[in-house]
């Protein structure tokens, strides 16, 4: 075994993380339902939702008969939804494919939504003790910092030889725990800022650390001005209630609840009489609110709307609902600020 491996193993074993909720555990879909939580998402704000959604669906068979709006709902904060909408299918498949169980094989398990090879690779360690490398974003870093891989490591050129060293370390027995030892090495020691290279298990053999390049490697991907979009919400408030509409399934908020949108140009007052049909009483517009996504940023123009008349909700994407209820929805965090503010009277 390289000495890689057994450092790390040794390491593990005495400081890594064992009491985390998804460990100490073989059963695949705990620790599957954990790694797809994880994927986009740090450790300490999926403790908060990873409790609750397993006590709603403790296995898969439970999962895939919940409605896709009841998983959204228990995902509601989390961000990134096609990862739920994902998982939900998947537990879908496999109770139709795979008579509900998790499958062993690993090629079988990357033909499931959601599962691409670094999230295969931990299933099939951690539950199934199969000798598969993970390589997600924190084992990329401590590779190229111990390996002197310079590039982009979302460049394929690079990921390829990230992912062929990382098959050559692979040891022989103890996966479960290397596997652990490198996501824990990435996320407490080999950090990508203030690293921790005093007690690293691995400082003897960090060519980074040899060099003095460890805060130079990995090499930052280059610089990409992400766009900014603009929107207006319109809050339609009658007799306490509010309304939401359903997304289309797929894309941004695909399946969630939220506020009708209009262009920032377009008059809300006519747009109300005009599309749907209904009077306005007063028109208030609440300060612009900016929401962060992966490849754009978005400003919302939230314009709260007192109406006369409620449109008919006989339509099931479009409701009327209770402040109260539209919380425990299945809401995008930008609908959950807005909802507070205006509970809270704050525009
Ligand atoms: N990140 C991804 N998978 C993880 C796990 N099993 N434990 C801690 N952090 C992780």
């Amino acid at each position: 075994m390289s000495e890689f491996s057994s450092h790390l193993i040794a390491w593990q074993e005495m400081y890594g993380r064992h009491n985390l909720p998804w460990q100490n555990t073989t059963d695949p879909y705990l620790i599957y339902v954990s790694e797809i939580m994880l994927q986009q998402s740090q450790v300490a704000t999926v403790m908060s939702y990873y409790g609750k959604f397993i006590e709603r669906f403790p296995d898969i068979k439970t999962l895939a008969s919940a409605t896709q709006e009841e998983v959204l709902r228990y995902w509601s904060g989390l961000g990134y939804y096609s990862r739920a909408r994902n998982l939900h299918q998947s537990a879908v498949i496999i109770v139709n494919t795979h008579q509900g169980i998790f499958p062993q094989d690993f090629s079988a398990m990357q033909l499931l939504p959601g599962i691409g090879r670094s999230t295969a690779a931990a299933v099939a360690s951690l539950a199934f003790n199969q000798n598969q490398t993970i390589l997600d974003g924190n084992v990329k870093r401590v590779l190229a910092r111990h390996f002197l891989i310079e590039g982009w490591t979302g460049l394929s050129k690079v990921e390829k030889q990230l992912w062929l060293i990382a098959e050559t370390l692979l040891p022989k027995k103890n996966i479960a725990i290397y596997t652990q030892g490198l996501m824990d090495l990435g996320a407490t020691l080999c950090t990508r800022a203030k690293p921790k290279c005093g007690v690293c298990p691995l400082q003897v053999s960090c060519g980074a650390y040899q060099q003095k390049r460890v805060h130079e490697l990995p090499t930052p991907k280059p610089h990409k001005i992400i766009p900014k979009k603009q929107t207006a919400m319109l809050i339609l408030l009658h007799n306490n209630k509010v309304m939401l509409e359903k997304r289309p399934p797929t894309g941004i908020w695909g399946g969630l609840w939220c506020f009708p949108e209009i262009p920032v140009n377009e008059n809300a007052t006519v747009y109300c009489a005009q599309h749907l049909g209904m009077k306005v009483e007063s028109l208030t517009n609440m300060l612009p609110l900016d929401h962060v996504f992966t490849h754009f940023q978005l400003r919302i123009y939230p314009r709260l709307l007192q109406t006369f008349t409620q449109i008919s909700d006989c339509e099931s994407e479009r409701v009327w609902i209770t402040f109260n209820d539209a919380l425990i929805s299945a809401i995008p965090t930008p609908v959950r600020k807005l909802l507070n503010l205006c509970q809270q009277q704050k525009y």
